[in-house]
């Protein structure tokens, strides 16, 4: 058994997963060319885009969320594209519709928004559930059906969904089993002192700076590869179910997380891994996700939200409680 898993580590430790550390490094300093901060915020986009999964993203306006979506998808090499969700927006006007083509003298499809590497859907809960919903579906098949034929998303594929916190008239909040879709909820916090100077030095000096495409779609495919090859240790995997089952059993959770926040732990850890040129994942991968991974995940009695207790200080505990492995 032990020698079984050495000569697997010794295995997983050729994993070459330098070409993932450097483009990821070159990515997020070209982004920071243009945006000021959010370093975290960014290197969990890129984890998200390296396991092909999607993010659900707060913030109050203004806080630059246009722009670094569209700054970090020009970076990528990536198409772009956004949603800007209203209360009238159809399922159609999301994955595309058959129109007629004078032309040809017939029906051809029109393929929508959805049909990028990277999408932003701005506001998604100001429209209609029945299209957050087809919104929503093709995030998690990965492919939309326009007139009974499927179609395919692109690859990567990768949508940042935002929204107010604080708007509530004239909103529909994604229900729970919706939010859980989201490999990752984020908060954008307003930038401190400091990194708010900068943001106006930039705009004075003129036009914001061109950033350029650091690597395509092709190149991130193989980089999801590479991630797919990170060594993850047995003990790492019991560390994820202990974190994940302790949500089940605390006193102050009403509903846990389920297995697939287990899995989003397993799989965005050894993409953190790589980024940061590990070929193996160690339990602080796992501790720095787990408030993106699960605060969108759990619900607090309300008993315990009057005694002021929220989601993230529930993590920490659940941090504190559960032992860290060697
Ligand atoms: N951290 C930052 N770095 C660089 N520019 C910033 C930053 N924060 C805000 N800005 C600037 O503030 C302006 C607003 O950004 P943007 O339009 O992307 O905000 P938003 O979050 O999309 O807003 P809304 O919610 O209204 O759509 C832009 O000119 C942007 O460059
Ligand atoms: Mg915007």
């Amino acid at each position: 058994m032990e020698a079984a898993k050495t000569s697997a580590l010794e295995e997983f430790q050729h994993v070459d997963v330098s070409p993932v550390r450097n483009v990821a490094q070159d990515v997020l300093t070209e982004v920071s060319r243009v945006i000021v901060g959010y370093g975290d915020i960014l290197q969990n986009m890129f984890i998200s885009l390296l396991v092909n999964g999607h993010i659900y993203l707060e913030g109050v306006p203004g806080l630059a969320k246009s722009v670094m979506a569209k700054t970090f998808a020009k970076t990528l090499g990536c198409t772009f594209k956004r949603i800007q969700f209203t209360p009238d927006l159809l399922p159609s006007d999301i994955t595309g519709s058959m129109i007629y083509d004078q032309k040809v003298a017939d029906f051809v499809v029109r393929r929508g928004p959805i049909f990028a590497n990277f999408v932003l859907a701005d506001e998604i809960n100001r429209c209609a559930p029945k299209t957050q919903a087809a919104m929503l579906e093709a995030m998690a098949e990965k492919q939309t059906t326009i007139e009974g034929i499927t179609y395919p998303m692109m690859v990567p594929f990768i949508c940042v969904a935002t929204a107010n916190p604080i708007e509530q008239e004239g909103t529909y909040p994604l229900p729970e089993a919706q939010l859980d879709r989201f490999l990752f909820k984020l908060w954008l916090d307003y930038p401190d002192p400091e990194n708010e100077v900068e943001i106006l030095r930039r705009q004075q000096e003129g036009s914001m700076p061109e950033v350029e495409a650091i690597t395509d779609p092709e190149e991130l495919v193989e980089m999801q590869q590479i991630v797919n090859q990170v060594y993850i240790d047995e003990v790492i995997l019991n560390y994820i179910r202990d974190l994940v089952q302790k949500t089940r059993s605390d006193p102050q959770i009403l509903m846990g997380a389920g297995p697939r926040a287990s899995l989003v732990l397993m799989k965005c850890s050894k993409a953190r891994a790589a980024i940061l040129g590990r070929s193996y994942v160690t339990p602080d991968d796992i501790r720095d996700l787990l408030i993106p991974t699960l605060n969108h995940r759990l619900l607090i009695r309300p008993e315990a939200e009057l005694e002021g207790v929220d989601v993230v200080s529930i993590i920490t505990k659940i941090l504190e409680e559960v032992p860290t492995p060697l």
